[in-house]
């Protein structure tokens, strides 16, 4: 898959709904509830970070949700991309960019949003024929001021912001021109999960597919 496809795809992905939520998930028998509820709730795009020991199954078993869009976070090596692929997800999501990263996604195709918090980061994503990236970590780095700058030399780019994005913030982001989406965790909170509180995600998933882009 070239970057150019990948990166329509990943605009495709990312057009679905204004928030991706951004799953950890513990137990793989909490992952096709949880993904109900989601979809439900109108986020179709979820991103199952591969940092527990169930992510993979919990992608798997998210894979078989009617109107779901499972796709694995957390990508950091060669391997993780081919061990989400196997898994079923459909796209992938990277806290920053390495050749090799990109290398194995092009050949796996897999879409992917890689990371980046600079504009010499983005830059070099652009160079190599990405034009949507995540803003990570948005917060940390600025948050919407930071990335409305970024946005003034380099408008061709578009960004999913992830890392600090909440209810409180979630507008100042998507009112951005380079803003397609936002990613955060707090549709999802890891009490409600283990609670298996779905009806209470479902509503903030609800909340969350009502915010505008
Ligand atoms: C993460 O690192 O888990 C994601 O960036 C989500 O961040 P959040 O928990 O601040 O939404």
């Amino acid at each position: 898959m070239t970057p150019q496809d990948a990166s329509k795809q990943a605009r495709e992905i990312c057009g679905l709904a204004p928030i991706v939520p951004v799953l950890v998930v513990k137990d793989a028998g909490h992952a096709r509830p949880l993904a109900k509820a989601l979809v439900a709730g109108g986020l179709p795009a979820l991103e199952v970070t591969l940092r527990t020991p169930a992510a993979l199954e919990a992608i798997s078993e998210m894979a078989k949700v009617p109107g779901g869009v499972v796709g694995a976070g957390t990508l950091v090596t060669a391997q993780d991309v081919k061990n989400a692929k196997a898994a079923g997800a459909k796209f992938g999501v990277s806290p920053g960019a390495t050749d090799a990263l990109l290398d194995a996604c092009e050949a796996e195709d897999l879409p992917l949003l890689a990371g980046a918090a600079t504009a010499s980061e983005a830059m070099r994503l652009f160079e190599r024929g990405y034009d949507v990236l995540k803003f990570f970590p948005a917060e940390a780095s600025g948050g919407a001021p930071a990335l409305k700058a970024i946005g003034g030399p380099l408008p061709q780019i578009s960004f999913c912001p992830t890392g600090g994005v909440s209810p409180k913030n979630a507008d100042s982001y998507l009112s951005l021109p380079n803003v397609i989406c936002a990613g955060g965790s707090w549709v999802a909170p890891a009490d409600m999960v283990l609670a298996g509180d779905w009806t209470g995600i479902e509503a903030l998933a609800r909340d969350a597919s009502t915010l505008k882009v």
